[in-house]
């Protein structure tokens, strides 16, 4: 198969490193790609936004099989745009990438098909919104209706945060995303990601992690992308793994097809685990990042295999191993991250770092002058297995330790719940 992956992240370095070990593959293309990626796959320089160069470069180059990583180009119809073309693709069309790129048409979807969630109420002026926050209380969450590049979520434990919010959102801090508000519910509990590989019928359950939001140790400071993540989560048990795709992501895929816009390609379910049970704070429609880094130095199984299922609407014949040793990732990123990370610096050491059980991809870097420098506010992904989240962690701190680059940090407690659920130190 000739395969053409589109993004330029670390999740996108995973999958890369992933699909180059299958033995199904013929040539791997990345759009447009990382110096890391660069050493198993050819980047070519393609931008993702303009669909028109896409479908003509996988012409030219017989491209077989696309696989789209992040969900700006989803949202914007990039499967249906290569469908169209004729041209395989894991990845749901534009109409189902809804379910990540309005939180009302799921909060909508979810009230329908009896999906448990927060509850909530939308709004398209500020007067209404501020008047149900006041209604309701504190603790209580405010989001911006579409994409909002990980922004865009206030999570108010004070009336004014969440008064606050509100006219955020609908004076354009987040542009047209934020022309519709979402008010909800405040759910307690420890939350989790769950991934699901979708094929329009059938969902096979593809692995469970959690990620560290906060940019700082001890679960502090701003909300980011995502400071670091381990797998498997241990608060999904198989209890509540049974739990979640009878309640949450069944229904979901039944209640997809049913108003016609089939879900194809991966369900990831952000879970808040709560007292009663699993219950959805969102859905992504693409890998996590960096979950995903954690999530294929796991997979036993080709995941080029398991993909193109998904594409051709075969995963009922499919089945997924993992290893049984935990991995767990730290994310190096440029100081200044999130708001405004510095890009230029040098970085040195990468290569020598690396050991059997630790992964590092690139996930902002460039090449300038032969040398690696940050290009982005999340840089790298120091990613280890071990026979435990310690062991694990342990490793991959001791490969960070190797890197020499002064402009850039990381959390040091990466893994710190399951760490203390494995000395039964856990609260
Ligand atoms: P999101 O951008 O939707 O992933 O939200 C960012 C973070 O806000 C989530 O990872 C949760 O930690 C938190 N969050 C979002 N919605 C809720 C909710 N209804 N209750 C509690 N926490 C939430
Ligand atoms: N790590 C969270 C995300 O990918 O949205």
């Amino acid at each position: 198969m000739n395969v053409l992956l589109i993004g330029s992240g670390g999740r996108e370095h995973a999958l890369a490193w992933k699909i180059a070990a299958s033995p199904a593959l013929t040539k791997l293309y990345c759009a447009p790609g990382n110096p890391g990626i660069a050493t198993v796959a050819e980047c070519v320089a393609l931008d993702p936004a303009n669909h028109e160069e896409i479908v003509a470069f996988c012409q030219s180059k017989a491209i077989d099989f696309v696989v789209v990583g992040p969900e700006a180009p989803l949202v914007a119809g990039i499967a249906d745009d290569l469908r169209t073309a004729g041209i395989a693709v894991f990845g749901p069309s534009r109409a189902a990438a809804r379910l990540e790129g309005s939180k009302g048409f799921t909060k909508d979807l979810c009230a329908r098909f009896n999906i448990p969630t927060g509850a909530y109420k939308r709004f398209d002026n500020a007067a209404a919104a501020k008047s149900y926050v006041h209604e309701q209380g504190v603790p209580i969450v405010v989001k911006a209706d579409g994409l909002a590049a990980g922004k865009g979520v206030v999570v108010a434990f004070q009336l004014q945060e969440a008064l606050d919010a509100v006219d955020e959102c609908f004076d354009g801090a987040f542009g047209g995303a934020g022309a519709e508000v979402v008010v909800e519910e405040f759910l307690d509990g420890e939350e989790a990601s769950f991934f699901c590989l979708c094929d329009g019928k059938t969902a096979l359950p593809f692995g469970t992690a959690q990620d560290h939001k906060r940019v700082g140790d001890g679960d502090t400071g701003v909300n980011t992308g995502g400071m670091g993540a381990y797998s498997p989560a241990p608060v999904m048990t198989q209890d509540i793994v049974d739990r979640t795709m009878r309640e949450l992501i069944e229904p979901t895929i039944r209640g997809m097809a049913e108003i016609g816009s089939p879900f194809s390609g991966v369900l990831f379910a952000g879970l808040m685990i709560t007292k009663d049970g699993p219950k959805l704070i969102e859905y992504n429609t693409r890998f996590g990042d960096p979950e995903t880094q954690v999530l294929m130095l796991r997979l036993k199984d080709d995941v080029l295999l398991l993909l193109k299922a998904a594409a051709d609407g075969v995963l009922d014949q499919m089945s997924v191993r993992w290893h049984n040793d935990p991995a767990l990732t730290v994310v190096m990123a440029a100081r200044g991250y999130p708001a405004s990370p510095e890009k230029g610096s040098v970085i040195r050491g990468v290569g020598e770092a690396a050991t059997d059980a630790v992964e590092i991809f690139h996930a902002g870097t460039a090449e300038k002058n032969g040398e690696l420098i940050a290009n982005g506010g999340r840089v790298l992904n120091v990613t280890a297995t071990g026979r435990t989240v310690q062991e694990a962690q342990d490793a991959a701190y001791a490969a960070i330790a190797r890197i020499d680059w002064p402009e850039g940090f990381y959390r040091h407690d990466i893994g710190w719940r399951a760490i203390a659920r494995e000395k039964g130190t856990a609260l």
